[in-house]
């Protein structure tokens, strides 16, 4: 089994390199199905989702090559149209591939999607918009198959709600289909214009009409192109709270500071300077942080519900109380329970997590409950007494490609071991 050693306390000074956005490179990979070309993602960290997504393309008759941060996948030739379900399961994305594969070879058949386990996450408004777009849907124990009488046609959709996953599966559904779509209530995550920017390069014709409000002018063929992976900006937000838990003085770089602005409000409360730069963020913390004040995730361009973990982590030992609300998951805080065992004092009440500030937290055997909440719990350690060890590494790896190599370079004694 693998551990995270983690001796706290330490005061976190430098730079660090902010890498590619999973949340974007998974969708990203998703769409080099529909070119039937080749097609190159630089910056594409090697996380375990990504590794995951290449497994369904392989299966599904790609090529697929990754060297370092840039993955290649050449779509020619598509073998095949359904997914099994030890693939599905692997993660939450993968319902992206229905979308993909239906566009590309007119039927799919696949399961339901795996992922964090942060409440129910149905795919209600995915098969909804789908079938406004020509999509006929077929469910049979746990199987869905989808299939297109004819060529797939462009619609008017407004989605219930703006769900990032249900937002790129219409794009990518859509951008083969004839006619143009309009997607009214489109998230508005910078995951999503990434994903527009990389069709729009294959040949896509996608623009925004408004704000959410997405405008797919369906061509007949598309072709593959290079483009680099947007930074993460929930990994730039994790080192942020890093920093801040250990009254560091860190300096972000290749991070886009305008996808942060919803975060930087609630660091400045805490007592943090920031220095904002064109791809840069400077953060100097206090030797202790003052309460949040209230923290209400919400779709972007609100409060990122993927940063609230890390946040909420640096809050354990800030002075005075923090409250969370969490708006987009219904059980979003699993990780509690472990930071509680470190000495953190906080309430749970449904989607509210109210935390009153401890003056340390001690190190403590820990397990991760998801990916973000692995992020958490390693806030924590930095920032405890004394050494603490974390399990269930598997989830941090999901979305953490250099987490080690990052935080050693900035002072961290962090260390993996493998003890099998
Ligand atoms: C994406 O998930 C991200 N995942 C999540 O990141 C992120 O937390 C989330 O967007 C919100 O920003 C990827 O991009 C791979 P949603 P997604 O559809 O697409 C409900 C991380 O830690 N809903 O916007 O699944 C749903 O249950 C992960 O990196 C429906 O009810 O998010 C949830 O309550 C975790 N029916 C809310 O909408 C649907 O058909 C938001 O989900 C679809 C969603």
């Amino acid at each position: 089994m693998e551990r995270l050693y983690i001796e706290g306390g330490i005061r976190l000074q430098g730079d660090v390199t902010v890498h590619g956005a999973k949340n974007s490179a998974l969708p990203l990979l998703v769409a080099t199905l529909l070119t039937g070309d080749t097609s190159r993602l630089t910056n594409c960290p090697p996380l375990s989702d990504v590794a995951a997504t290449g497994s369904i393309l392989r299966h599904l008759g790609c090529q697929v090559t990754q060297s370092a941060d840039t993955v290649t996948v050449d779509s020619t030739t598509i073998t095949r149209s359904d997914i099994p379900d030890r693939l599905m399961r692997e993660m939450r994305s993968s319902i992206l591939f229905l979308g993909a594969i239906v566009a590309r070879c007119g039927e799919a058949t696949l399961t339901y999607p795996g992922g964090c386990e942060l409440g129910p996450r149905p795919i209600d408004l995915h098969l909804a918009a789908l079938k406004r777009l020509g999509v006929q849907v077929e469910e049979d124990h746990g199987a869905i198959h989808c299939y297109v009488n004819g060529r797939l046609q462009g619609a008017d959709i407004t989605l219930a709600f703006p769900s990032v996953g249900a937002t790129e599966n219409v794009l990518l559904t859509a951008c083969l289909a004839e006619g143009v779509t309009i997607l009214r209530n489109a998230a508005r995550e910078p995951e999503i214009r990434d994903l527009c920017t990389y069709l729009n390069g294959c040949g896509a014709r996608i623009y925004e009409q408004a704000e959410g409000v997405l405008c797919i002018d369906g061509v007949s063929r598309l072709h593959g192109c290079v483009h680099e992976v947007l930074p993460d900006r929930i990994e730039a937000a994790t080192f942020l709270a890093a920093a801040a838990v250990t009254g560091g003085a860190v300096t972000l770089h290749r991070c886009q500071p305008s996808h942060l602005a919803a975060v930087f409000p609630v660091l400045e409360e805490a007592g943090c300077s920031l220095a904002i730069g064109q791809d840069t963020v400077r953060l100097l913390a206090p030797p202790r942080l003052t309460g949040f004040g209230t923290v209400r995730t919400m779709p972007y361009p609100g409060f990122p519900t993927d940063s609230a973990a890390p946040l909420l982590a640096a809050s354990c030992t800030a002075r005075g109380t923090t409250v969370y609300v969490e708006s987009i998951f219904e059980n979003r805080y699993r990780y509690v329970d472990e930071l509680a065992r470190m000495g953190a004092r906080i309430r749970v009440d449904g989607r509210v997590a109210v935390v009153d500030g401890v003056k340390s937290l001690q190190g403590a055997s820990v397990t991760c409950t998801d990916l973000r909440g692995g992020a958490a719990l390693v806030v924590a350690a930095l920032g405890a007494a004394g050494r603490s060890d974390i399990t269930a590494l598997h989830h941090l790896d999901r979305g953490y490609a250099y987490l080690e190599q990052s935080l050693t370079g900035l002072g961290a004694r962090i260390l993996r071991e493998n003890r099998d």
